[in-house]
């Protein structure tokens, strides 16, 4: 495990965006997380970063309101059918008794960037990061890692070609590729590979602490999906998998590749095109292509256990 590293988290919380942020509590030094509209709309991911972070008992940690919808208009279609109306399964949310720290995601990115020695993880679509990089052209040189969840080397999830965090907005998600951050992708081909279902709901209900009973519930009915949808028993535990990369890359393989987001495609909207010729343009981006899941399931569950590992 390298020293906590320090990351802002950019996401839209979503099931598997709440693990992402037990995950980053645990193993990171969490400095912000600014909220999009993806899975739920943005008024619900950003309550729901707070739930995540109060139940945690990391009421310290700030989160940033950012973008409703995509750079080039209305949302078309969130992914409240994989994650419920709310976001969080259906499960009840504890009243809140924190709020966000600001509206402005755009400018808490760049801030909490500046020392140039902070990673940025998006799980979500990637519409606060190209206008992070809009209000300032430079922040890209600031920025050490960028670590996403959002494509695929391989299928889709919404289409056949797209995955839902690309496809939710891919002008943002093109401009973000083309930008010359360091990025690591973390797409579906990676983490169908870090799959959770009910032999760890019932580790966390064993375990008891809040943050788990309230993980498990909403790991129920994300699961369910999966089994209904897929026929599979676990669902694929995206998001944590971009911050697992940045304490325990280990655990993962990568390659080198030229990838390029299509952003006009009858059929392959949102697709990342990842150029494995021999010959392809010189690599872009970092694609993970292979995980340690059963390591990387005990660490997220860890996390999700004891999310500020206070108990030993
Ligand atoms: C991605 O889309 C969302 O539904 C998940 O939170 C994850 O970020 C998977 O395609
Ligand atoms: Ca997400």
């Amino acid at each position: 495990m390298t020293d906590r590293p320090r990351i802002v988290l950019d996401c839209d919380p979503g099931v598997d965006d709440t693990f992402a942020i037990f995950t980053a509590l645990r193993y990171c030094d969490l400095v912000a997380i600014t909220s999009v509209a993806g899975n739920v709309g943005l008024n619900h991911t950003t309550r729901n970063a707070l739930v995540a972070l109060q139940l945690a008992g990391a009421e310290h940690v700030p989160v940033h309101q950012g973008a409703a919808g995509p750079l080039n208009g209305e949302v078309i279609e969130d992914a409240s059918h994989v994650h419920g109306a709310a976001g969080l399964g259906g499960v009840t949310p504890p009243e809140l008794t924190i709020a966000p720290a600001s509206d402005d995601a755009v400018g808490a990115l760049l801030d909490a960037t500046a020392d140039g020695d902070t990673v940025v993880v998006a799980v979500g679509p990637l519409t606060n990061l190209a206008l992070a990089l809009e209000r300032d052209p430079t922040w890209v040189h600031r920025v050490p890692r960028l670590v996403i969840m959002g494509g695929s080397l391989d299928a889709g999830n919404v289409t056949a070609a797209a995955e839902f965090n690309i496809w939710a907005d891919p002008e943002a998600a093109a401009r973000v590729f083309q930008a010359g951050f360091d990025l690591t992708m973390a797409g579906l081909n990676l983490t169908h590979q870090v799959r959770m279902g009910p032999p760890e709901t019932v580790r966390l209900r064993d375990a008891g602490s809040p943050t788990a009973i309230f993980a498990a519930d909403a790991l129920d009915f994300y699961a369910d999906y999966s089994r209904r949808e897929y026929g599979i028993e676990k669902t694929a535990m995206h998001d944590p998998c971009a911050v697992l990369e940045v304490v325990r890359p280990d655990l993962f393989a990568r390659e080198p590749m030229h990838v390029v987001v299509e952003t006009q495609g009858t059929h392959t909207r949102g697709m990342t095109l990842c150029d494995r010729r021999l010959n392809a343009e010189s690599a872009n981006a970092s694609v993970m292509t292979a995980a340690d899941g059963e390591a990387a399931v005990d660490l997220i569950v860890a996390a999700t256990i004891d999310p500020l590992g206070v108990s030993g």
